[in-house]
Parts: C-alpha cells; structure tokens; sequence
C-alpha cells in the first residue's frame, strides 16, 4: 500500500494542476500583471497565514499536529515585510480579505480549533507547496516586478533558516507517513486536503475576477 504521503499527494495532483493552470496563476507566472495584482494576492495569503499561525502555538502540544508546526516555516513576519514594500507603511489600514479568502482562513480556524487532522492536511497544502512551486513563483516575481533576489516582496518564499528544503521535505513527508491517525481518519485529511486546494482555486478565481487582463 502507498505511503499516506504519497496518498495526500497523488489524491491532489488533479487539482494541484487545476490551481497551478488557473487564469490568474498563469497570468501572474507569465508576466502579463501589474505588482498591484501580486500585491493583492500576497494580502490574501496574510489571511491565511495569520490563521494558520495564530493557531500554531496552541497546536505546537497536539500529539496529531504537533510535529508538523515549525518554527522555521512561520511566514507571518515575512509577508508582513512584504506587505511594507508593497503598499508602504500604511498596508494595514488598506489590507482586505476577499469573500474566497474570508472562506479558506475560516476553515483554517475551523480545523485548528476543532480537528488537528485536519489542520494538517491545511498545513502540507501551503507549506509543502511553498517550499516547492513557491519557488517558481518567486523567481517570476522578481524578474517581473524586478524586487531584490530574495528580498522585500519575495520574501515570503525565502525559508531562511531552510538550507536543505529538499531534506525538509523528505522529514515532512516522513512525518506524514507517521501521522497519528487510522486509515478512515487518513481518508478525512485527504478529503480536507482536496478541500483546501480547492479553497486556495477559489480565491485564485476571485483574483482573476478583480484583474481581467484587458481584451
Ligand atoms: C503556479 C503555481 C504552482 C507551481 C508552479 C507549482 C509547482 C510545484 C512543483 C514543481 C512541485 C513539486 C515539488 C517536488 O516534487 O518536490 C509542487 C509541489 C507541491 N505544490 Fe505546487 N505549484 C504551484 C501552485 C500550488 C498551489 C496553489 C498549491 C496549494 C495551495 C500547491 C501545493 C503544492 C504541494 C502541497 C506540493 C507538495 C506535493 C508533495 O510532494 O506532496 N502548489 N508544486
């Protein structure tokens, strides 16, 4: 029987393409958007964030949970910086959370508070994938919108204290073969990773909506 990494990973791989392919992912990874589009987006992956890493600390004692939540992958204090450059000094009075990302940081919540299984399969869907395809984006980033090689804007994709992301994904995915949890539970985390892959579309689609390219 596969591992219940590779499980949560081939079970999402159709909409890993689906959100990959999205008009407004590949809008912003071909270049054909303004840095205020990116600029909105990274203000929604604020919401996100603060909702899983409000939670953090309070889940960092959960024997499920617990062995997921690292310090070293928090991304609070990066996006924040980002935000600064971005919008300037005053980005928190402007900073507004579409209905789709209002949705996905509230099922965040939901699973933090409730169900720590279920914050895990929230956690490998934007962590793992930050430590992978974030890479991509950043790299687009700053040839688009010409920010420093790891530096305010992209700050967010730089895991500083993650000099061996490949080796950290391994441990990651090690920790999720060891997941406390029985095989009908592992099938609920797969179903939430699905649903949080689909939220993460969602919000994609809602950007798309607030910048068209113009025909
Ligand atoms: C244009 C956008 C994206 C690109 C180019 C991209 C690219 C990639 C690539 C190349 C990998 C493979 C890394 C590896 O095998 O180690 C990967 C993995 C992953 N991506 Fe993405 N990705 C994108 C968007 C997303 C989004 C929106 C999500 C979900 C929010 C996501 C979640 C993941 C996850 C969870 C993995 C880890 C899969 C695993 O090994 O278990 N990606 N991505």
């Amino acid at each position: 029987m596969d591992s219940f990494s590779t499980l949560i990973r081939t079970a999402s791989h159709e909409q890993h393409v689906e959100a990959e392919t999205s008009t407004f992912m590949s809008d912003l990874l071909g270049g054909r958007l303004g840095m205020d589009a990116y600029a909105r987006y990274t203000e929604q992956l604020w919401f996100v964030y603060e909702a899983l890493e409000a939670a953090a600390g309070r889940l960092a004692a959960d024997p499920v949970a617990g062995p997921f939540v690292r310090p070293e992958l928090l991304r609070l204090a990066s996006l924040e910086r980002d935000l600064a450059h971005l919008r300037g000094a005053g980005w928190r009075a402007g900073l507004t959370a579409l209905p789709a990302t209002e949705a996905y940081a509230a099922r965040v919540r939901e699973c933090a508070e409730d169900w720590p299984a279920g914050y895990v399969a929230h956690h490998y869907t934007r962590y793992l994938g930050d430590l992978s395809g974030g890479q991509i984006i950043r790299d687009k980033a700053e040839r688009t919108w010409g920010f420093a090689r790891k530096g305010d804007g992209v700050r967010f994709y730089v895991f500083e204290e993650i000099t061996n992301p490949a080796a950290f994904k391994r441990e990651y995915r090690d920790l999720l073969d060891g997941i406390r949890a029985d095989d009908l539970e592992k099938q609920r985390v797969v179903a939430e990773c699905k649903r949080a892959f689909a939220l993460n579309t969602a919000v994609f689609r809602a950007l798309g909506e607030e910048f068209p390219l113009s025909a």
